[in-house]
């Protein structure tokens, strides 16, 4: 209970203009994703998967869990694979976000991960692979750029990570598939990964 001499309680940081309903607070967010930018008008509670599947009719991210243990919502921010789930969209002010949507080149000739999917029947009921797809293309760009996982042996620095199975699983082991469709998926990011162009996107041709 508040006593009479206690002094005023001080304002909650980040509150509501005057007048507005608790928790309304919102701000301009640009982003350009897929190449192309979007501005915004987004509630600060937004996250980017959010702003990405009801804002901009990119369904491609899908929610699996909601709190980043699925990796179904994977996509790529400034290159590096994210949960979109775990990132609020008015934190990224000004990034470029890549969706499975922007895998594709600009004339539609699919990803050599996506070609590897298919090639290899990587997948079943396909809601992971969205996610899987982005996950391995941020993989492929760690694994290229010398980045250590939890099983890379001792290397000279920044030297490539050779894509073993074992890399392959430790690498995309953020992503689940609840079909089990793991052996293929491994086969074809070991096939997509020693092509080079594995490690570049659709977007990045036109960001
Ligand atoms: S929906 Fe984001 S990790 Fe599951
Ligand atoms: S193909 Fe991944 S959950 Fe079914």
């Amino acid at each position: 209970m508040a006593h009479a001499a206690d002094p005023p309680a001080p304002p909650p940081p980040h509150a509501p203009p005057d007048g507005a309903p608790a928790g309304d607070v919102r701000s301009r967010v640009s982003l350009r994703v897929n190449g192309v930018r979007h501005d915004l008008d987004l509630d600060h509670r937004v996250t980017l998967l959010d702003a990405l599947r009801e804002h901009l009719d990119l369904t491609g991210a899908k929610k699996g869990c909601d709190h980043g243990q699925c990796g179904a919502c994977t996509v790529l921010v400034d290159g590096r694979r994210v949960n979109g789930c775990l990132l609020l969209a008015v934190t990224l002010d000004g990034c470029r976000v890549t969706t499975v949507e922007g895998l594709a080149a600009p004339d539609g000739t699919l990803h050599p991960l996506q070609r590897a999917f298919i090639e290899h029947d990587a997948f079943q009921c396909g809601y992971c692979t969205p996610g899987q797809l982005c996950s391995a293309v941020g993989a492929l760009r760690e694994a290229a750029a010398g980045h250590p996982s939890h099983v890379t042996p001792p290397a000279p620095q920044e030297a490539p990570a050779a894509l073993t199975e074992a890399e392959i699983r430790e690498r995309l082991s953020g992503n689940l598939c609840r079909c089990g469709a793991y052996p293929a998926i491994v086969r074809a990011v070991a096939d997509a990964g020693a092509d080079a162009a594995a490690t570049r996107t659709g977007a990045d041709v036109i960001a």
